[in-house]
């Protein structure tokens, strides 16, 4: 039965792998994107999946990016909370604005989105909510307080949703990656990623399509009785 899917930064990096795996498992899949026209542009032109442009850390522009999604489209069935940024530095680096950047666009996308997909959801007995979250959500990674705790935050947020939405069909679940060959990743200053490396036990960075896998398995039918649960995708760099 084809569903409808939205995955939020869902044309580039684990996202984009997202999108195309939801696509090819025969769903309907609408991705958003935040401000990168021309890379959302090669991505619908490259895989056909239309691409919607909003702030996620915005809650007006959530509720009516959802509205036009089902318009376009129809009711969300499936929703990927995937956006995120960095703006790594040490606390005593770190502004204020780099700090409220990350909290809002990384954890507050998860409540502004799923609030504006629950309803429906609830309605029609049956969805699908999966947040990414990260390794450094659950181990913490220096030069990081606000990534950390905004990915931290999901994994809590995570669990209390699955809570409320588990007698309506509702799943809700998250998926912890380590350290993917994104261009996220690709920033990290070389000597830094290097030892980073060195301590992932299956000895390289993951794939973006690793991640993407772990989804379909969590929004396809054969992940029904799994909710509030966090899979970690990550080499073994964390074993939790
Ligand atoms: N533990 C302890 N000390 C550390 C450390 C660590 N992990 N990393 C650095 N330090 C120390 C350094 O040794 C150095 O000490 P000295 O001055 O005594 O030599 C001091 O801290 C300053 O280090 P830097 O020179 O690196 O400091 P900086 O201000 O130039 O840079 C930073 C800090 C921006 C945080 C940089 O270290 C960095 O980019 N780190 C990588 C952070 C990271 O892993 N981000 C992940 C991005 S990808 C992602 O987030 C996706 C995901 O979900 C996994």
């Amino acid at each position: 039965m084809a569903r409808v899917a939205i995955v939020t930064g869902g044309t580039r990096g684990i996202g984009k792998a997202i999108s195309i795996g939801l696509r090819d498992a025969g769903n309907q899949v609408a991705a958003n994107y935040g401000g990168n026209d021309e890379a959302a542009a090669k991505f619908t032109e490259e895989t056909g999946i239309a691409a919607f442009k909003w702030d996620v850390s915005n809650h007006e522009a959530c509720l009516a990016g959802v509205a036009t999604v089902q318009e376009q489209i129809g009711p969300v069935d499936i929703l990927v909370n995937n956006a995120g940024i960095t703006r790594d530095g040490t606390l005593m680096k770190m502004s204020h604005e780099d700090w409220q950047a990350v909290i809002d666009t990384n954890l507050g996308s998860c409540f502004n989105m799923s609030k504006a997909v629950f309803a429906g959801m609830r309605d029609r007995n049956f969805g699908r909510i999966v947040n990414i979250g990260s390794i450094n959500g659950q181990a913490g990674q220096y030069g990081q307080v606000n990534y950390a705790a905004a990915k931290s935050g999901i994994h809590g947020f995570t669990k209390a949703l699955a809570q409320e939405g588990a007698r309506f069909g509702i799943t809700v679940n998250a998926i912890a990656p380590g350290y993917i060959d994104t261009d996220m990743v690709a920033a990290v200053p070389p000597n830094v990623l290097e030892k980073i490396v060195a301590r992932i036990p299956i000895g390289r960075l993951g794939h973006a399509e690793e991640i993407a896998r772990g989804v379909l398995f969590l929004t396809g039918d054969d992940g029904g009785f799994v909710t509030g649960s966090t899979m970690s995708i990550n080499g073994g760099q964390h074993m939790y």
